[in-house]
């Protein structure tokens, strides 16, 4: 697909995200410190939507089991929580972003 026009920078305030569908992939945006930036919005634990946890200092908290990462390189930064368990996460997706003007294009393959 190439990189495809997802939103416009006036969409993305510092500190807000955006959860969006381009295809057949669901992406979460996020706008830290007036840069921006995508992942998956899909949890690499089990599938819940990082679009719907709560961002804070860069750092999305997985609104299933807590799992948390960084939303600048989809590392994983912090474990999902089940029970008295503590599950290690694998790192999420990265997608090339690139701006124009004020289009926000997102590089999908
Ligand atoms: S699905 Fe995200 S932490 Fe479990």
């Amino acid at each position: 697909m190439g990189f495809v026009k997802v939103a416009d920078t006036s969409e993305l305030t510092s500190g807000s995200k955006k959860k969006i569908f381009v295809g057949d992939k669901v992406i979460l945006l996020s706008n830290v410190d007036g840069s921006y930036y995508a992942i998956s919005d899909k949890c690499p634990h089990m599938g819940g939507s990082l679009g719907e946890g709560v961002l804070k200092d860069g750092i999305i908290t997985c609104p299933k089991h807590g799992a948390k990462f960084d939303v600048k390189t989809g590392k994983a930064v912090g474990e999902a929580k089940m029970l008295l368990l503590k599950i290690k996460v694998k790192d999420s997706a990265v997608f090339p972003l690139k701006i124009e003007g004020s289009d926000i294009f997102v590089e999908i393959d």
